[in-house]
């Protein structure tokens, strides 16, 4: 059940942002999206996720046609994303937070997933009463991350999760994404740092201005001369 973006344009307005843009994840593999700011990156997820409007091109995943289709249609598809800035209801609960993310859910499992979500990330359990706004920069990411879970997602997109965290707290992050990873869902990382993108996931894209540039298993792309100097400050 490969995901499948292909030949996707998609844009603001009058503004085309993305340009024919193909890029494919195998079950249970791990790719990652790397590019500058402003590449659009965030944009592909939104596409991806119904958010952003798509002028041509497709979103396949498990043999359905997802471009087009609403938000609500596409988490149930199994396709979820984990957005960049967390976007947590500052003024709820982590478990309010954790219970929103099951929101389409009608099944008598949400009980055990969020129990589940817990032993993953079990930081949260301290903190299931706090108010999500009170937390820290670290603690939020893991109640998205967890948010995430609760829709039950085949097909995990995860935005810039790194982003303004120490590295101790990456580090720990990537732990739980590989869990994740183990426990049997695909993951595309976006990322602003590419030396740890490069490191976690299989393959990766590159995506310039709109355009995917590159592409290729991540030890090769680690071994580019352009990356290097491009993304990696070599
Ligand atoms: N809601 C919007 N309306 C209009 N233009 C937008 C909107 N969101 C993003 N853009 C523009 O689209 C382009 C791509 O932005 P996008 O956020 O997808 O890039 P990104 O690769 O995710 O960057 P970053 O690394 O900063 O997160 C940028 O030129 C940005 O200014
Ligand atoms: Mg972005």
């Amino acid at each position: 059940m490969a995901f499948a973006v292909k030949n996707l344009s998609a844009s603001y307005g009058d503004t085309r942002v993305l340009w024919d843009v193909s890029l494919e994840v195998g079950e249970g593999e791990v790719v990652a999206l790397i590019g500058s700011n402003g590449a659009g990156k965030s944009t592909l997820l939104g596409a991806i996720s119904g958010l952003v409007h798509i002028d041509a091109g497709s979103v396949q995943y498990a043999g359905r046609e997802l471009a087009h289709q609403a938000p609500d249609q596409i988490v149930r598809a199994g396709v979820v994303q984990v957005p960049q800035g967390r976007r947590l209801f500052g003024s709820l609960t982590v478990r309010e937070n954790l219970l929103m993310g099951a929101y389409l859910r009608d099944d008598k499992e949400v009980k055990a997933d969020l129990e589940r979500a817990l032993e993953l990330l079990p930081r949260l359990r301290e903190r299931f009463e706090f108010l999500a706004g009170r937390l820290s920069g670290g603690e939020q990411q893991q109640v998205a991350i967890a948010r995430a879970l609760m829709a039950r997602p085949k097909v995990l997109l995860i935005d810039e999760m790194s982003l303004g965290l120490a590295p101790v707290l990456v580090d720990q992050l990537l732990v739980i994404m590989e869990q994740i990873h183990k426990s049997g869902v695909t993951i595309l990382m976006v990322e602003q740092d590419v030396q740890t993108a490069l490191e976690f996931a299989q393959r990766a894209y590159v995506l310039e201005t709109g355009r995917i540039i590159l592409s290729g298993p991540s030890a090769s792309l680690l071994n580019d001369p352009s990356v290097k100097k491009a993304y990696l400050g070599v």
